[in-house]
């Protein structure tokens, strides 16, 4: 069971961002993925999730031998993907407890129910309330998060933290196989960084998750240890080794891995 992805190449208004990734995120298992700005981190999160602007041109992506691409992105989530996104969009009309009811009963399968089974009945397509409520006060609980933001429109005027912790809650509800959480440790202050990363350190035991965690700092990885950490340089992995090379580039930088690309 794993999420593989084989000579991606991706392009984003005709210009090449991806240039020929291979990676494998087996189930239950960490993979940390570390890189300079702008070289492509994001651009392939967005694709494994199925962002219509990135455009790929070759390559496959497969979750457990079926190929994503063809799929939407409702599709991919109901198949166990989950992106935990760098910059959480904000919508205003629809609260974070609506958003997080829809966004639940969906990937539970509570929208493909016959329309002769839920004829007459509203909102039959939604999860049924009281259970849903109960699931969501516990897991808000756990993120240590007030109830009063289920009121308040989906990540607007929610602080950095306050996004991320969102984000995580909505991962706990939606229970993926696979997560991609893109730089989820920023704008984290210390406590709240500790209570994410114990959050998803948790989901992964429980879900046997596995992960791919896009970060800049060695910090989250304190918590979060990497099974393989993969060095992503100009649209492609560049170099892969384990927990050690975290420390590596926090001392050298991307410059001596760059070097070596030749
Ligand atoms: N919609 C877009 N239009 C034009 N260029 C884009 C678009 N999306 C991404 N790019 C470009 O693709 C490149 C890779 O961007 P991406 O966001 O994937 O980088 P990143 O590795 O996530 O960087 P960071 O560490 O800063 O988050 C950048 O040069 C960016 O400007
Ligand atoms: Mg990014």
């Amino acid at each position: 069971m794993a999420l593989e992805i084989r000579d991606l190449h991706v392009a984003v208004e005709g210009k090449e961002i991806l240039k020929g990734v291979n990676l494998v995120v087996e189930r239950g298992a960490t993979n940390a993925l570390m890189g300079p700005n702008g070289s492509g981190k994001s651009t392939l999160s967005y694709t494994l999730m199925g962002h219509p602007k990135y455009e790929i041109t070759r390559g496959k992506i497969l979750l457990d031998g079926a190929s994503l691409i063809e799929m939407t992105p409702d599709q991919r989530a109901r198949h166990g993907l989950f992106l935990a996104m760098q910059y959480p969009v904000a919508v205003s009309g629809v609260t974070l407890y609506s958003f997080l009811h829809a966004a639940t009963s969906a990937v539970r399968g509570y929208g493909e129910r016959t329309p002769t089974a839920t004829r007459g009945r509203l909102n039959s397509h939604l999860m049924p309330m009281r259970e849903f409520r109960q699931e969501l006060n516990e897991k808000m609980a756990f993120m240590e998060m007030d109830p009063a933001f289920l009121q308040r429109y989906l990540n607007e005027g929610f602080s950095g933290g306050e996004k991320k912790r969102a984000e995580i809650l909505q991962m706990a509800l939606l229970k993926p196989k696979i997560a991609i959480l893109d730089e989820t440790d920023s704008g984290l202050d210390i406590d709240a960084l500790r209570l994410v990363s114990e959050g998803i350190n948790t989901l992964q035991k429980d879900l046997n998750m596995g992960l791919l965690v896009i970060t800049h700092y060695q910090r989250i990885l304190n918590y979060i240890h990497p099974d393989v950490v993969h060095v992503f340089v100009d649209g492609r992995i560049v170099k892969t080794g384990d927990a050690k090379l975290v420390d590596v580039l926090e001392e050298q930088g991307y410059e001596w891995v760059r070097q070596g690309m030749g």
